[in-house]
């Protein structure tokens, strides 16, 4: 049996077509049904839902042979695991070139980002991807004070709480829906396909065969974001 750790909500929706590209159906929607391990086409193969954060940590310790999850949470569970920021003992065999957005920094239009960087002043930043942001800001020698959030980012400059966030833009619009701008570009971001190195090595024929299906689909779908 092979296990894929997959989180719904965006990367999901776009990981459907991937998967059937790769010749794999679930056989229940995971919108309707509340069971956390669904049967899939391929007897072989169950899908967990688990937590989008999560799906570093199933596949690092085993619990899912292989995850699809964005490269931001890549980044963080790397940095929360060993402080680094390359994943921590996860394969990343491949790109799946979904699921694409940037990771920004973004302020209140009235906000003179430029000259409080300029200044040397500290900034307060507002963030759940503290890590990129730390090393962002450090990289340019911008002293900040990071606040952890886990979402809504958008209220914290608009209530006082930070100056500037540091969060995934997709198309925008929240951002605009919030009279928020983006000053900066941090770094693209996409899914990718994480796999644990010892099932790698254990079921190694049909692991192989499964990472070979996403690489084929990869190119077939190219699903635009
Ligand atoms: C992300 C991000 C923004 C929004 C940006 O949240 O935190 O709020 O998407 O997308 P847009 O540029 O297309 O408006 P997500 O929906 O992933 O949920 P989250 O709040 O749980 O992070």
């Amino acid at each position: 049996m092979i296990t894929l750790a997959l989180s719904k909500g965006r990367i999901f929706d776009e990981t459907l077509p991937l998967l059937r590209a790769a010749g794999i159906e679930l056989l229940e929607d995971p919108e309707k049904s509340r069971k956390l391990i669904l049967p899939t086409s391929q007897a072989q193969l169950r899908v967990l839902v688990v937590r989008a954060t999560d799906v570093p940590t199933y596949v690092q310790y085993g619990g899912a042979d292989l995850g699809i999850t964005g490269r931001d949470t890549l980044i963080e569970h790397a940095a929360d695991w060993d402080g680094s920021t390359s994943a921590a003992g996860l394969y990343q065999p491949l790109d799946l070139q979904i699921a694409a957005c940037r990771i920004s920094v973004a302020v209140r239009a009235d906000f003179d980002y430029a000259s409080a960087v300029r200044q040397g002043s500290r900034l307060k930043v507002a963030t759940k991807y503290v890590a990129i942001a730390r090393e962002f800001f450090a990289a340019k020698g911008v002293h900040v004070d990071l606040i952890k959030l886990y979402g809504s980012m958008e209220l914290a400059p608009l209530t006082g709480l930070a100056d500037a966030i540091v969060d995934l833009v997709s198309t925008g619009n929240t951002l605009r829906a919030n009279d928020l701008v983006e000053v900066e570009h941090i770094m693209d971001i996409s899914a990718r396909l994480v796999v644990n190195q010892a099932a790698l090595k254990l079921k190694k024929a049909p692991m192989r065969a499964l990472i070979d299906a996403f690489a084929g689909a990869v190119g077939r779908v190219g699903v635009p974001s």
